[in-house]
Parts: C-alpha cells; structure tokens; sequence
C-alpha cells in the first residue's frame, strides 16, 4: 500500500529548472564555457557546488579557480537564480500538482520534497504550497543525487517504507537516486531521456498525474 509521496521540486512542481539552466548558461558564458540544453541535463538534481564542477571539467577549467574563486562563481549563481525567482506566484505551479496534492491530503498519504535545492522552502512559499508537505528534507550534509539519501531521508520523515514509496523527478540523477532508494519512479520529461535511467513509467506533463493512476501503475493500491 502506498504510504507517501516524495516530490522533487525544480522542473516537477514548478518550472524552476529553466531558472537554473538561465543562471548557470549565464554564470558559464562570463567565463567562457558554453552550455547547451544536452549538457544541462547532466546538471539537473545536481548539488550547486557539484554542477559547477561539472561546468568547469565541461570547459576543462577544473584546475583553474581556487575554492574561495568556486564559491564566489557559485554565488553569483545563486544571486541570480534568486533575483529570477522574484517573479514566482503560485500561478507558477505546474498543472495538476495542486490536485494531486489536494488528493494526497484527502487520502492520509504524505508528500514530502526530496530536493537537493537549498532554496526549496522559498520557492514553495511563493507558490503558496507548504502546507501540503509533510517535510521538506534538508540536503546540507548528505550525499546528493545520484545517490539514494535524499529520498530515504524523505521516506524516514514520512514514517515510510521505501518500497511502499513513489518518487517523482524530471532529472536523470533523480531517477537513479529514486530507483536506488528501492522506490518506484516517476519521471516527468521525455521517455528517451529517463528511461534508459531506470525510469518505471514518464509523463510528459504534470497534467497527467493523479493519484489513482500512480496507484495502479505502482501497484500499490
Ligand atoms: C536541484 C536542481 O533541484 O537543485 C539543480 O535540479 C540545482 O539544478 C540544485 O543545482 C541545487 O539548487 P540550489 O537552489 O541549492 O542551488
Ligand atoms: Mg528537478
């Protein structure tokens, strides 16, 4: 039986990850690396000190900054992601997610954000949903996707078994990370681009999700 729900954030509850890809395609093109949609797909779920090393390895510039230089680069990242996300209302919210959280709710299961974003708790106050989760998982201090932590963390949170759980991502090393958790996965996105990461089942919007069908794909009812 389904016992919770565990939601990454960006590019699954609202389009954030186009923010994300702006502000690094932004930070890179100052220091001369460019970066395209393929690539950004390697950087999405990906930590923020972690997807600007692959930045840099991407330009071969992994020997050139010093950390203190990593962190400003990053920084200034982060400032303009922020400054994007100004704009954020909960009309922002991608379709479906509200019904789906409101079907949650109404049947007793726990959703919870599994995101590797330190900015989650902003974005869900300014989409007027934080009511809805049971937890959101601090990802400061535990091992990012690919790996499975973040998501156990989430089912542990939930009071939840693992295998009793459905995560839900738009990225490749979200996918992983959920399959590695031993949970089932729901990618949303392109099945060429999920699946061959271990995707069980992709939606190609957010619109097609409700808990009845995640029941029975997951079988889990
Ligand atoms: C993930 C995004 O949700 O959070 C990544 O997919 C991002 O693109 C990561 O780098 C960390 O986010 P933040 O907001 O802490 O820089
Ligand atoms: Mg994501």
């Amino acid at each position: 039986k389904l016992q919770a729900v565990l939601f990454d954030l960006d590019g699954v509850i609202t389009d954030t990850a186009k923010y994300h890809f702006t502000a690094w395609k932004q930070m890179a093109e100052r220091i001369g690396i460019e970066i395209d949609s393929e690539f950004n797909e390697s950087l999405k779920g990906i930590e923020r000190m972690q997807s600007l090393e692959r930045i840099l390895i991407h330009g071969q510039q992994e020997h050139k900054y010093t950390q203190e230089e990593k962190e400003r680069l990053a920084q200034q990242k982060n400032d303009e992601y922020v400054a994007l996300l100004a704009s954020l209302t909960p009309e922002d919210t991608y379709p479906g997610i509200k019904e789906l959280l409101q079907q949650l709710r109404d049947n007793g299961i726990p959703a919870v954000i599994a995101s590797a974003s330190k900015n989650a708790p902003l974005i869900l106050d300014a989409l007027q949903l934080r009511d809805y989760f049971h937890a959101i998982v601090d990802p400061s201090g535990i091992p990012g996707k690919p790996q499975p932590d973040i998501f156990l963390k989430a089912a542990e949170q939930a009071g939840a078994d693992p295998s009793c759980c459905i995560g839900v991502e738009d990225s490749q090393a979200g996918i992983e990370a959920i399959r590695a958790a031993g949970m089932y996965a729901v990618g949303i996105g392109e099945e060429n681009i999920l699946g061959p990461f271990g995707a069980d089942i992709v939606y190609a919007s957010t619109r097609e999700l409700s808990l009845q069908k995640l029941l029975a794909a997951a079988n889990l009812e």
